[in-house]
């Protein structure tokens, strides 16, 4: 017998003894690490665990309440620091790519490869879920930032309709004041004041200032006369809040446009779940808006799930989830209840409410004429540190710490450190 045929039978044994085996035991699980913890997200994420719990996939839930994820980012380094490693993560943007750089991801090719999905998910939202070509995220949305939230009754009773530039903003908002309503609802944490800066960006500049600054990092753009406009507006915008927005979570400024206790939220469209959730119908009861002077560019934000490298014993589960995630029905249901648009664009539109159908067409014409630009409130424009820094200045500013003067110095310098 050569050595050939002996090495064959040898193989040919060998696939007999591991077809005897019986399947290594499957974990039928799946531990999920979020922050959507506001009515509307959790109502959203329902839809992704009782379709899990249909294929015999228990949902162990972890979330890790703070908008935006900066607290859950924290509890998961921490986490995967101490060996324990969660299914599946909800993440944004740059900070997938620092994790999977650190090679803690797994590999959802083959997955990706059988599905379709290079075909499917748009390029800006691959940039995010593959690294080094291999697939080691399945985006659920697509969110953007500039938008805005309106109580009708109340732009009604002050005789308002929704303002295409900043001038009629303030006029909208002087009015408001002059009613005695809260103009604006919002909440006093770092990422809610970047949000505000995502859209004041692109009022002041359009796109191609948005790009120079928060995506190409242009120092000079950083300090530019234009930047020293977009902190006035930001101070500005600060004059119509109430006295209790310091910390306030999100969905609590939500609240208050959904009650009529204020007119308006500048807001992700998350912001629309929570309108949902309590009820609300567009054009009825609220009105949705880009931010002024904003109408055909689009800041996004895409929530993945990352999956993590685990155990022979859980790639069961965790292969089910990201299927599950990726399915256009399940795309299009969650979507609705979220306020965010597909991550497929072969999704259809028909379910969706006049918001969410805008979010989609707004999403599609901003792509086709290159004014698509990741959001940096939300870890799409630039890396984690970047943002961070990006963050501090920001905020201090709009405390009134640091003045609008020195502010575009400070930006330029704190984002140079943190390059
Ligand atoms: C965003 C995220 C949204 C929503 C929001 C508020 O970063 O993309 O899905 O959860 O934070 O927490």
């Amino acid at each position: 017998m050569t050595v050939n045929k002996v090495f064959m039978q040898g193989l040919g044994a060998l696939a007999l003894l591991m077809a005897a085996q019986p399947a290594m035991a499957q974990v039928k699980e799946v531990e999920v690490v979020h922050w959507w913890t506001s009515g509307g997200e959790a109502a959203a994420l329902n839809v992704l665990k009782s379709n899990l719990q249909k294929e015999g996939i228990a949902w162990k839930d972890t979330p890790i309440a703070g908008g935006g994820g900066t607290q859950a980012m924290t509890v998961l380094r921490a986490r995967v620091t101490s060996g324990s490693i969660p299914t599946a993560v909800q993440m944004l943007g740059f900070d997938i790519l620092d994790w999977a750089a650190l090679g803690s991801l797994g590999d959802l090719n083959d997955i990706a490869g059988k599905e379709g999905w290079d075909k499917v998910v748009p390029t800006a939202l691959q940039k995010f879920s593959k690294y080094d070509g291999k697939w080691v995220a399945a985006p659920v949305n697509v969110h953007s930032t500039n938008w805005v939230w309106a109580n009708k009754a109340v732009l009604d009773k002050l005789g308002a309709t929704p303002p295409k530039s900043w001038d009629e903003f303030i006029a909208v908002l002087d009015k408001a004041k002059a009613a005695g309503i809260t103009p604006l609802a919002h909440g006093g944490q770092p990422w809610q004041d970047a949000t505000l800066f995502d859209s004041v960006l692109l009022s002041v500049g359009g796109g191609d200032f948005y790009k120079k600054s928060m995506i190409d990092l242009d120092q000079a753009t950083l300090k530019s006369p234009q930047m020293t406009t977009a902190f006035e507006r930001m101070a500005k915008l600060r004059t119509y809040l109430d006295p209790n927005f310091s910390g306030r979570d999100w969905n609590l400024a939500s609240a208050m446009v959904i009650k009529g206790d204020a007119a308006f939220q500048i807001m992700g469209d998350w912001a629309k779940g929570e309108f949902i959730n309590a009820g609300k119908k567009p054009d009825t009861d609220f009105l949705c808006f880009r931010f002024p002077g904003t109408q055909g560019y689009v800041t996004f934000n895409s929530d993945q799930f990352v999956m993590f490298k685990v155990g022979a014993d859980r790639k069961d589960a965790q292969s089910k989830m990201a299927l599950a995630v990726m399915d256009p029905g399940f795309q299009s249901a969650f979507n609705v209840v979220k306020g965010s648009v597909p991550a497929r664009t072969d999704v259809p539109n028909d379910a969706f409410d006049a918001c969410g159908k805008k979010g989609m067409a707004d999403l599609k014409e901003a792509n086709a004429s290159g004014n698509l630009f990741g959001s940096m409130a939300h870890g799409h424009a630039n890396p984690a540190s970047v943002k961070q820094a990006m963050y501090d200045v920001i905020t201090k500013h709009f405390n009134g710490q640091l003045d609008t003067a020195k502010a575009p110095d400070e930006l330029a310098k704190a984002v140079a450190a943190a390059k």
